[in-house]
């Protein structure tokens, strides 16, 4: 029986997906890098440090461990500028109510994020109120596609990978929901989260009525 939900944050909760693609084209662009929402895609759900060692692959170029720790904390202080001007206006459509209806039916619910900025995030959209736990990139060492930060989301609420639906955006993020035996709920394209246990192409039409109805079995 499902009794949790575990959240992705970037790209589900809310479209930090094109802030992180801003900061990172604002690097690039005075680096002389390529980069465009194609490579973007590809950083869903995957750490800083991985993020900018793909953006740099795509270029056909590496750096020693130092300039890419600076350049990697520069594209940082552009995305945490950003996220400033971020208010509780800022969820994506559908998925304030999503959480809302959670917390009426009385649902354990958890984020499962890489970033570590999602305390950041989660003040600046008001959302502390709706998680049970918070799990960041702070909290596992091993990033998605490992099931880790998902495993350390369970155990916190004290539940089993089979009792939980992990809601991700990401490729990688689907892939690690899978690796650690949770139902997942794909957002996004089919050839992004096509893999999912379920798939819908935007949170808005993620409502509680559709994941029960798909997982009719899983709820009592
Ligand atoms: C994930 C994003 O949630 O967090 C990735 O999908 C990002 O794109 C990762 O790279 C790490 O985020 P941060 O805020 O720690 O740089
Ligand atoms: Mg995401």
């Amino acid at each position: 029986m499902i009794k949790g939900f575990i959240f992705d944050l970037d790209g589900v909760i809310t479209d930090t997906a094109e802030l992180h693609f801003e900061a990172w084209k604002a690097l690039s662009d005075e680096m002389g890098w390529a980069f465009d929402h194609e490579v973007n895609d590809k950083l869903r759900g995957i750490s800083r440090t991985d993020s900018i060692k793909v953006i740099l692959d795509h270029n056909n170029t590496s750096l020693d461990d130092k300039t890419l720790d600076a350049l990697a904390a520069k594209k940082n202080d552009i995305y945490v500028k950003s996220l400033d001007k971020m208010t509780s206006d800022n969820y994506l459509p559908g998925a304030e109510e999503l959480l809302t209806h959670l917390r009426t039916e009385g649902f354990l619910v958890a984020l499962g994020s890489a970033s570590k900025n999602a305390e950041k995030v989660l003040l600046q959209l008001n959302a502390n109120k709706y998680f049970d736990i918070i799990g960041d990139g702070h909290s596992v060492s091993k990033s998605k596609p490992a099931p880790d930060i998902f495993l350390f989301g369970a155990e916190k609420l004290k539940l089993q990978p089979e009792e939980c639906i992990v809601f991700e955006d990401a490729e990688s993020g689907i892939n690690a929901a899978k690796a650690g035996g949770f139902y997942s709920v794909g957002i996004g394209p089919k050839d992004r989260v096509g893999h999912a246990d379920l798939r819908f192409d935007t949170m808005a039409e993620a409502t509680l009525f559709e994941v029960k109805a798909h997982f009719k079995d899983l709820f009592s």
